[in-house]
């Protein structure tokens, strides 16, 4: 039937999916996060797999259900989250949803106590997992990013995907926004231009973000 044949279009494909913050400790009882829900990456990955594909989600910490299906590989830090996408390969696709914390401290042994001066952090620039993968030696067919901008929306958004190596960047605006929110404003960035979404709910964006993938991968083409 019509429904069986569309439920099955990403059959026998494998697609990785990160989201969610990452948590990079200062000391063992503190750490540095962003705002992310993880709800649009979680959204992706049920989206992927309601269409048949084995859909492996390498996600940060977030207070989500893992979707029907798929396997959920939980980590902390932005170089556990590089270590398990490279566990995760090969794959077919992949969907960087993550907001990978770019810094990491050198994290104290002890707790940091009060004193005269308060601590310096000393921050060192975590790996592009996204980047990393992209001209990897693996590198998947369909290699996808986000880009939440408050400014400069489809410029940054099209740097980002040449300088990154992506195939695609899902541009988010972001501009008076919360990340955490029900619904996105996207731009569609790749090598044919820019493509305009109205903005609609996490669901739908995923929904619509799985269609294309299943079409670009049986098509063969980007
Ligand atoms: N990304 C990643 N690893 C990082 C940083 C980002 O895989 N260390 C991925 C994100 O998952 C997203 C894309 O790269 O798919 C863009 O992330 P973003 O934070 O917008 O880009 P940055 O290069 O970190 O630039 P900036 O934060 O300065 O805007
Ligand atoms: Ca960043």
């Amino acid at each position: 039937s019509f429904l069986a044949a569309t439920a099955d279009r990403l059959d026998g494909k494998h697609i990785l999916v990160t989201a969610g913050p990452t948590h990079e400790p200062i000391d063992p009882v503190r750490y540095i996060a962003n705002r992310s829900s993880g709800r649009q990456g979680f959204a992706i990955a049920e989206a992927l797999s309601r269409l048949g594909a084995r859909v492996t989600l390498v996600s940060g910490p977030v207070a989500l259900a893992t979707p029907a299906g798929v396997t959920r590989v939980d980590i902390e830090t932005a170089q556990e989250m590089a270590s398990a996408v490279a566990t995760a390969l090969p794959a077919d696709a992949a969907v960087m949803v993550a907001a990978v914390g770019d810094w990491r401290a050198a994290p104290a042994a002890q707790k940091l106590k009060k004193g005269v001066t308060p601590p310096a952090l000393q921050l060192t620039e975590n790996p592009d997992i996204l980047a990393v993968l992209a001209h990897s030696a693996q590198r998947p067919k369909l290699v996808i990013g986000f880009a939440a901008e408050t400014e400069h929306v489809i410029a940054h958004a099209t740097a980002k995907r040449t300088r990154k190596g992506a195939d695609w960047i899902l541009a988010n605006d972001v501009s008076g926004d919360v990340m955490g929110g029900e619904a996105n404003t996207i731009h569609l960035v790749t090598a044919d231009g820019v493509e305009r979404w109205e903005r609609m709910p996490k669901v739908e964006v995923a929904r619509r973000l799985a269609e294309r993938i299943a079409d670009a991968l049986q098509q063969d083409t980007k």
